[in-house]
C-alpha cells in the first residue's frame, strides 16, 4: 500500500491537479482494512474518489479528499474445462491492454479489437469500453466486488449489470457502493472475429492477405495500427481519449440534420440505426461540420485527426481551458444541428 499527501493526481489529459492525498492498495483485504474496519479512514481526508489511471476523466479544479488507486495485479486461468473456452480472471489493477495483449499471445478470443485502449481492467468493466464493434460486456463474465454498503465481497454476474453503450450500474445506481477487485473474463478458444466496422476488414486483408486463419494477435496488429492512424498517443499528447458520447437521437432529429446537411452541402450524413429504433450520428461528424477539427484555443485543442477527442495542445493546458472549448463545441453543436453533446469522460 501507498498512501502520499498532496500530490499529482494521475489523469492522461496531463492537467496539473492535485489531490489532498493519493492511496493506493495493493489487495482487497488492505482496502477492507482501510475502508471497512476503518484503521486508517479517520486520517484519510474525504470526500472519496475511486479512478483507475485516470484515462477517462477530467478534474475541473484540485481534489479536497483522497483518491484511491487499485494496483491489484494478476492474470490467472479459472479451472474451467472447455476445448472453446477459457474463463480468466484478471486483477482491477492490471493494465487494460497488458491484458489484451496476454489474451492474444494465448491465442485466445474477445479482446483483440479493445487492443491499446488506456485505462485498467477495473474501470474497463465499469464504463463498458468499446471499440472497433465490440465492447467489454461481450466478454464479461462476473465482476468480483467489495460491496463498500454490505462489507462483503460479491460477485456480479456481466448480465446484472446493466451494460449498454459505455454505460453499466456502476456508473449510476451503485456509484459508490462497489469497488472492483477482479474481473473475470469469458474468452474463446475458436475463432470468433468482428472484422466489420469500418475498415479493419480491408486493413486485415491488405496486410495479411485474407482472413483465412487469422489469429488474435494478427487483429490486435491491425486495430493498434488503425487508433495509432487517428487517436493521439497518451505519451506524446495528453487527452482522454473520445471527449463526447455519440448521440442516439430520434428519427425525425435525424431528418432535420440531413436536411440541413443538403441545404449548406455537407455531404451524406453517416449514421446508424439502433436496434430500439433510435439513430446515432457520430458525434465527430457533428463536430468536424461546425468547424471545430485541429481547431486551438490557448494551450487546448481539438485532435486533427478525430474531433471527438480534446487535447492538452502543448501540455500546459489548465482545466479551465478545456472545460471552456468543451461549452464552446457543445454550444456550436446544439445551435447548428439541434442535438445535445454529452461528455463521455466524467467531469470531477
Ligand atoms: N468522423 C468524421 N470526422 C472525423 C472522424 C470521424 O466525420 O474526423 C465520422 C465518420 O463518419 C466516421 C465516424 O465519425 O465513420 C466514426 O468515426 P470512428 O470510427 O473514428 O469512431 P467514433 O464513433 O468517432 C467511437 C468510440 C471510440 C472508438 C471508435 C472505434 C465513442 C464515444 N468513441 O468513436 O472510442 O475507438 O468508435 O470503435 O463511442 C474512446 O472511447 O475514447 C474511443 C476512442
Amino acid at each position: 500500500m501507498k498512501l502520499t499527501y498532496n500530490c499529482t493526481i494521475p489523469n492522461t489529459f496531463g492537467l496539473p491537479v492535485h489531490a489532498a492525498c493519493l492511496l493506493e492498495y495493493d489487495s482487497a483485504a488492505e482496502l477492507r482494512a482501510l475502508l471497512v474496519d476503518g484503521r486508517f479512514s479517520a486520517e484519510l481526508p474525504l470526500p472519496l474518489l475511486h479512478i483507475g489511471s485516470g484515462s477517462n476523466l477530467l478534474f475541473t479544479g484540485d481534489f479536497p479528499g483522497t483518491v484511491l488507486h487499485s494496483r491489484i495485479g494478476g492474470i490467472e486461468e479459472m479451472p474451467f474445462h472447455d476445448e472453446k473456452q477459457a474463463v480468466v480472471r484478471v486483477g482491477s489493477g492490471v493494465v487494460w491492454d497488458q491484458f489484451c495483449l496476454w489474451a492474444a499471445q494465448q491465442g485466445y478470443w474477445g479482446p483483440e479489437n479493445l487492443a491499446a485502449i488506456p485505462g485498467e481492467v477495473g474501470a474497463a468493466a465499469v464504463q463498458n469500453i468499446g471499440a472497433y464493434g465490440r465492447e467489454v460486456k461481450d466478454i464479461v463474465e462476473c465482476v468480483e466486488c467489495l460491496d463498500l454498503q454490505e462489507l462483503t465481497m460479491v460477485t456480479i454476474p456481466g448480465s446484472d449489470c446493466g451494460y449498454g453503450y459505455r454505460e453499466s450500474r456502476f456508473k449510476n445506481e451503485w456509484k459508490g457502493r462497489y469497488v472492483v477487485i477482479a474481473v473475470q473474463f469469458r474468452l474463446r478458444k475458436d475463432e470468433w472475429t468482428e472484422l466489420d466496422y469500418g475498415h479493419v476488414r480491408q486493413a486485415l486483408i491488405a496486410r495479411y492477405g485474407g482472413d483465412i486463419g487469422l489469429s488474435p494477435m494478427e487483429v490486435r496488429q491491425v486495430i493498434v495500427d488503425i487508433r495509432a492512424g487517428k487517436l493521439p498517443s497518451p505519451t506524446e499528447i495528453g487527452s482522454a481519449g473520445s471527449f463526447f458520447r455519440n448521440p442516439f437521437i430520434l428519427p425525425e432529429q435525424y431528418a432535420r440534420i440531413a436536411a440541413i446537411a443538403e441545404k449548406d452541402g455537407l455531404g451524406p450524413v453517416p449514421h446508424f440505426m439502433n436496434e430500439d429504433g433510435t439513430v446515432k450520428v457520430p458525434a465527430a461528424w457533428l463536430i468536424e461540420k461546425c468547424g471545430w477539427k485541429g481547431y486551438r484555443d490557448g494551450n487546448a485543442g481539438v485532435y486533427e485527426k478525430q474531433p471527438l477527442v480534446l487535447i492538452n495542445a502543448t501540455g500546459r493546458a489548465t482545466p479551465d481551458e478545456i472545460v471552456a472549448l468543451k461549452d464552446k463545441i457543445i454550444d456550436s453543436v446544439r445551435t447548428r444541428f439541434g442535438v445535445l453533446l454529452r461528455p463521455e469522460v466524467e467531469i470531477i
